[in-house]
Parts: C-alpha cells; structure tokens; sequence
C-alpha cells in the first residue's frame, strides 16, 4: 500500500480529471459506493473459485458477526447500488463511473499493490455490440489523451450459457489428459471451475492451456454475430484490435466480450495489463436483481501512473508569483497582497517565515515561481513595484493594484480567475 505525496500527486489528479471530463462527455455519471460490502457479494459475482475471492479478499467479520470484505473490484459494487436503487426504474440505459481504492490481498511487486486505485466505468441495459464499441472508444480515447504508446487492445468472446458448456467439456477432457502436469491449485480448478486454469500464472499451465481447445470456435450463433458485429463496429471506429482466444479474464462474471489493454513498457514489469473489462449480462439477476445487460472495464490507476512518470511530462504546477518582504515592517502588507492576489486567482507562495531577502530569493527561485515581487517600504508608500521575472529580463513595473491583471497580460501567464 502506498503513501502518495505531492510532487506524484499531481499526476493522478491529471489522470482523474480527464476521466471526469471525457467520461462526462460519453454521457457516464460517477458513482462512489462504499469501501466494504458484503462478502458474499463477491462470492455470488466475481466467484468463489477466483483468485480474487479465494485467495486475496480482505475479509472480517464486524462486531455485528457479520462477513465483510474490503471491496477487492468495483462492478459487483455498483452493480449492488444499482440493484438497491431500482435505477431500471429511472431509465433504459444506464452509464455509471467510479474511482477509488481496491484491495487485493496480492504478491507484491512493481504495478501490483495490495490497495490499489482503479477507475472504472459501467454501462447497463444495452445488449448490443454497438455499446462493447462505444465503452472501448472511450478507453482508446482516454489512452490517447494521455498520449500513452505502444498499448494493444485484446479481444475476446467466452460465449454464453448456450454455448460455454460445450466448451467447457472439451476444455475438461483436455485438461484432464494433461492432469499430472498441472499445478496442485489447477488439479482442484479442474474439477470446481476449468476456466480458472487459463489464466494461472504458472508457466506450465499457461503453457497447457495454450495448446488446449479454442473458445472462438464454439461460439453458438448468436455470441458469433455479436462478436463479428463488434469487431465490424471497431474497425470501423478506428480501433485496432488483436484476437486473442486464450484471454479469460481472472473474474467468473463475464458473458460473450472479454478485453484487456496491455502496455509493453519495461516499468510496469509484468504487470503490463492497464485495463481489462467485458460484457456481464448474468450478473445482475444472479444477485437478485432485474435482467439487464452491462458492460463495462476497469483501469489501474497505479499503472497508469508508473507510464507517465516514464513519459518524462511535467505534471506539477509553479507559482505565478513569489511576494518576497524587504523589511519586517512590510510583512503584514505582503501577506495581505498574497491573500488579494490568491482570491484573484493566482498561485502565489509567500514564505511566512520572513528571514533575509537572500533566503526569501533562494526560496524564490527553489518555488519555480515565474516571478517575484519584493515588498518594502518604498513600494508601500508609491503603490509601485516590480515583477522580476525568474527566468531572466527585464523587471516590469507594476501598481500594487494591478498586478494580477499585469501577470495575465505576461505570455502563458495563468489564464483562468478563480474557480
Ligand atoms: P481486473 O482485471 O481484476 O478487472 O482489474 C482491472 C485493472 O485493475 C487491471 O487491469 C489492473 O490494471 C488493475 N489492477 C488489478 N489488480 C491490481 C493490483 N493488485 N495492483 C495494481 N493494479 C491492479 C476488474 O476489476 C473488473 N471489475 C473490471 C470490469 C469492470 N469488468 C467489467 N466492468
């Protein structure tokens, strides 16, 4: 779990503010629902036989004996509220988004934390191919505005309760020929979930189940035209796509589309995926509430994070201005100009501690502060002073009482008054 200061802080809020503002623009409302729910929510969604529910949920048990879980991902979650707040009453469709912290009780290693920040985003009542393509234009127009390279979109179709159980008996009469070679947890997968082995991190069983049988080729009628129309539909937006049968997703929910981003980036290790999501059209009436379709993914902030900080982009902003005080006498006034010019809309830094104008300079120039004003005696008696700007030039002179409105005038000056 990680502390996160400023300095890196400016980085996510860069990243949440876009998703604010582009999932805003696809018509996607934020949701926040609480951090802890009922285990058994994750055990009847995201399934008993996951690594999520069977290994790495935060579970306790409250005071009320109660079984609760740290939320381990946010669409059984949102999934609950939307149950709970008969939302199907509201209207049709239904385009919901979340950030905020998951627990997973998780090896640690680079891009993989045991609190971990996701945004996520959910839409329900549309079955249609038409709404996989319209959530994946808006996770490869995110990506875009984040001018992240060298990411791939994979693409997948489980099927759907007509034609997984094929599947599924192959896949366990393969399996089982291959038993002895299986690691212990898949030998037990194989009886409760075969789907689980395909995505075991051991390399043996990865191995295995890449040479096992291939969903693609049992989709029934129906999960085939809807997986052709989607990718029809991606084309035709533009979005490059890779076909890749051996891709389950590490959760049960999942009907017909499967996808994951994958990032190939030497910082994220193998911890390359940055987004994964699909189509759940079970999930809600598994858990009690109306039949409705939804669709939906989930982005890993952290990781998100660790390739921007790669990218070498500024994210931090300097101060406008530095107010410096000559004279202990002018103290009040500068920490009433700084007070004026901050209510005006200006990043300003002012150090409180007074000290010599050398130190206060130094401060200056530490700040990144586009410019400084001193203030003394003289300037308090004409009114007048002067913005030296910190990267060099001339000194501009400046009425006291102009000086918000001159820093403006001044080229990448901050252009926007207060919020
Ligand atoms: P997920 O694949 O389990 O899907 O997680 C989505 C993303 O969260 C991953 O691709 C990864 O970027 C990030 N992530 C997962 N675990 C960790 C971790 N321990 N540390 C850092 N990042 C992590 C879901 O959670 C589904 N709820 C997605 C979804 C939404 N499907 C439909 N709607």
């Amino acid at each position: 779990m990680n502390d996160l200061l400023p300095g890196e802080i400016e980085i996510w809020q860069h990243v949440e503010a876009l998703a604010r503002e582009l999932f805003g623009r696809f018509g996607y409302g934020e949701v926040r629902t609480p951090m802890v729910e009922d285990t058994a929510l994750f055990v009847r969604s995201v399934g008993e036989e996951t690594d999520i529910v069977g290994k790495e949920m935060y579970t306790f048990e409250d005071k009320g004996g109660r079984s609760l879980s740290l939320r381990p991902e946010g669409t059984a979650p949102a999934a609950r509220a939307y149950i709970e707040h008969s939302v199907i009453n509201q209207e049709p469709i239904t385009r919901w988004f979340y950030m905020g912290p998951m627990f997973r009780y998780e090896r640690m290693k680079t891009g993989r934390y045991r609190q971990f920040y996701q945004i996520g985003a959910e839409a329900y009542g549309a079955k249609e191919a038409a709404q996989d393509a319209e959530l994946m234009d808006m996770v490869v127009q995110f990506l875009e505005a984040l001018e992240l390279k060298d990411v791939s979109l994979n693409l997948n179709s489980l099927g759907d309760e007509a034609c997984r159980p094929a599947y599924h008996t192959k896949l366990v009469e393969y399996l089982r020929s291959k038993r002895e070679s299986l690691c212990a947890d898949c030998q037990r997968r194989l009886e409760t979930n075969p789907l689980r082995v395909l995505d075991c991190k051991n390399e043996g069983c990865q191995a295995i189940a890449a040479a096992g049988p291939n969903v693609l080729e049992f989709l029934c009628e129906p999960c085939r035209a809807h997986f052709d129309d989607l990718k029809r539909k991606l084309t035709a937006l533009g979005i490059k796509f890779v076909e890749n049968p051996r891709m389950v997703r590490g959760l049960d929910y999942y009907t017909r589309t499967v996808f994951e981003v994958i990032a190939s980036h030497p910082a994220l290790g193998t911890a390359s995926t940055v987004c994964g999501g699909g189509r759940y059209d079970k999930m809600m009436k598994g858990l009690g509430g109306p039949d409705v379709p939804a669709v939906g993914f989930a982005i890993g902030l952290d990781r998100l994070v660790l390739l921007l900080k790669e990218s070498g982009r500024k994210f931090t902003s300097s101060p406008d201005l530095f107010v410096a005080v000559a004279d202990e006498g002018s103290q009040t006034d500068a920490l009433t100009l700084a007070s004026r010019l901050r209510r005006e809309g200006l990043r300003v830094d002012f150090d409180t501690r007074g000290g010599s104008l050398k130190s206060q300079m130094k401060r200056a120039d530490k700040s990144g502060a586009r410019f400084t004003l001193v203030l003394g005696e003289a300037e308090r008696t004409s009114g007048q002073a002067k913005l030296k700007p910190m990267a060099g030039g001339e000194p501009i002179p400046v009425a006291l009482d102009d000086v918000a409105k001159t820093l403006r005038a001044q080229p990448a000056a901050t252009p926007a008054g207060p919020a």
